[in-house]
C-alpha cells in the first residue's frame, strides 16, 4: 500500500495541505474530504463532465485526476466561482435562463463557460456548444445553457450587445 503524501495547493483562493493517498481520485477529495460537493459523480469515466473542475484555470475532469496531480496548482470549484448571495455573472445567468432544471450538470457546466469566458469574452453560439460539448444534460435541452453562457458574456463584457 503506498503511503499517504500531503498534497498543497490552493483551493478557491485559500492555500490548503492535505494529507491523502496519492492515489485518491480529486473528485473525493473535493466532496468527501474537503467538503465541497459541487462537483459531481455522473459516469466516474471522463464522459459526463459533471466533475469539472478548474486546474490553472483549464476545466479538467476530477474524476480522472489524481490527489498528487494537484500539487502546486490552483484549483476553482463552482463554489469559488461565486456564492448565493454574491453569485458569478455565469451563474447569475444559468437561473435567471432557465438553464438549470435538476441541477446535476451545472456545477459542470458553469466551470466550462467561465473557463470559455476567461479566454473568449465574445464567443458565438457555436463557440458556447463547442465549450460545453464534454458537458453532458439529461435535462434542457441545451438550448437555454447556450443563452445562459451568451447573457453572461455580454453582462461581464459591460452589457453591450
Ligand atoms: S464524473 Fe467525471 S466525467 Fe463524468
Ligand atoms: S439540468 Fe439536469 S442534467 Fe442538466
Amino acid at each position: 500500500m503506498r503511503e499517504d503524501i500531503t498534497v498543497t495547493f490552493t483551493l478557491n483562493g485559500a492555500q490548503v495541505s492535505i494529507e491523502t493517498s496519492p492515489g485518491r481520485r480529486v473528485l473525493d477529495l473535493l466532496r468527501e474530504d474537503l467538503g465541497l460537493p459541487a462537483a459531481k459523480e455522473g459516469c466516474g469515466s471522463g464522459e459526463c463532465g459533471a466533475c469539472a473542475i478548474l486546474v490553472d484555470g483549464v476545466a479538467r475532469l476530477s474524476c480522472l485526476m489524481l490527489a498528487a496531480q494537484l500539487e502546486g496548482r490552483e484549483v476553482v470549484t463552482a463554489e469559488g466561482l461565486g456564492t448565493c448571495e454574491n453569485p458569478h455573472p455565469i451563474q447569475a445567468a444559468f437561473a435567471a435562463s432557465g438553464a438549470v432544471q435538476c441541477g446535476y450538470c451545472t456545477p459542470g457546466m458553469t466551470v466550462a463557460a467561465s473557463e470559455l469566458l476567461a479566454r473568449n469574452p465574445s464567443p458565438d453560439r457555436c463557440e458556447v456548444r463547442e465549450a460545453v460539448s464534454g458537458n453532458l444534460c439529461r435535462c434542457t435541452g441545451y438550448v437555454k445553457i447556450v443563452d445562459a453562457v451568451m447573457d453572461a458574456a455580454e453582462a461581464m463584457r459591460g452589457g453591450d450587445s
